[in-house]
Order: structure tokens, then sequence, then C-alpha cells
């Protein structure tokens, strides 16, 4: 890819805030007394979109952050954090959707994608702005190559559906009930002074 292509590219923390936001107001439209084949149509979305959002961190945003601060405490929790969710979405395909146990699993899910997505825009984003810069947008482009790979291994999960599901990989318009509880999510949290 040339350097106007990187130009063009959106930069990669832009791009991870984008899949919060989409991700965080498809748990918004979860409603524990909807009918049990649109619950499992939302989840199976989120479960999709968040295990392709955490291997493109994974393969791509962690290690470039990790060469560039490589003493940075919050990022050793930041794999564990994945391997938390993922062991909850394995026990939400597991479990019935007309269960109680699948809305409490899922509202599990939800808080462990808050705090690590709390603790990555307060702490890790802005510290990829201020250590990769001149990255931020070659790295963008990368991500969204590596995104339509590992997009199109899954196409049944992501296609948009009449089910009530989200369209993950667009740039959708979302509730403006959601967009507060993202607003509220980064305004609660400032960057700290000093990065760990
Ligand atoms: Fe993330
Ligand atoms: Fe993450």
């Amino acid at each position: 890819m040339d350097f106007e292509s990187f130009a063009a590219s959106p930069r990669i923390t832009t791009m991870i805030k984008l899949d919060h936001t989409h991700v965080l107001a498809a748990f918004h439209r979860y409603r524990t007394d909807a009918p049990h084949w649109r619950k499992a149509a939302i989840v199976n979305t989120i479960c999709a979109a968040l295990e392709i959002h955490a291997q493109l961190e994974e393969e791509i945003f962690y290690p470039a952050l990790r060469a560039a601060n490589p003493t940075a405490i919050t990022l050793d929790k930041s794999v564990p954090e994945h391997d938390a969710m993922r062991e909850s979405i394995a026990k939400l395909r597991a479990t019935e959707p007309d269960s109680t146990a699948y809305d409490d699993t899922l509202m599990e899910l939800m808080r462990e994608v808050l705090h690590h997505v709390a603790d990555e825009e307060t702490i890790l984003l802005p510290m990829a702005e201020q250590s990769l810069g001149h990255d931020l947008r070659r790295l963008g482009a990368r991500m969204n190559t590596r995104r339509a790979q590992l997009v199109a291994s899954r196409p049944a999960e992501l296609a948009i559906n009449s089910a009530g599901a989200f369209p993950v990989l667009t740039l959708s318009l979302v509730g403006a009930a959601a967009l507060a509880l993202v607003s509220a999510l980064r305004a609660r949290t400032r960057p700290p002074r000093h990065f760990q």
C-alpha cells in the first residue's frame, strides 16, 4: 500500500473507538423480554463483533503499542480481559436464549466489555495517540485489510439481518440512548496525567 492510501485511512484509534460505539449500542438494544430469536440474533452479532475486534487488537494494535511502551502495565491486562470475554461468549453459546442464565451471562459480558473499553479509551488510546503518532494511519489501513479477511471467513454471522441486530461493519446510526451511554462512559474517565 502506498503513502496516499495510508493518508486516506482513518487512524487505528478512531477505528477502535467506532467498534466500541457499535458494540455498546448493540448491548443497549438487548431486551430481556424480547422474543428469544431476537435476543439470539443480537447476541450472535455482539459475539462475532467482539471476537473480530479482539483479534484485530491482539494482532495489530497491542503489539505496536507494546513496542513503543514496553513497560505499560494496563497493556498487561488486555489479553487476559479478552480471554475472560471469550469465556463469557462460549458460555452464552452453550446457553438456551430463553433461559434467565442467558440474560445473566449477557449482563456479565457487558460489564466486562464496559470495564475493558473504559481502560482502552482512557489509557491505551491516548497512549497510542501520543506514542504512535506517525503510524496511526498505517496501522488503521492494516486493521481494515485484516478485518475484511476475518469478516469474509464468517459471513453468515455478520450479515445484516432482519432480526434487529446491528450492521456491525457500517457507519450505522445508533440510538440516542446508546450514544448517551457511550459519551457518559467517555466523560466519566479522563486521560491520566501519567500513563502506566
Ligand atoms: Fe477495544
Ligand atoms: Fe480490547
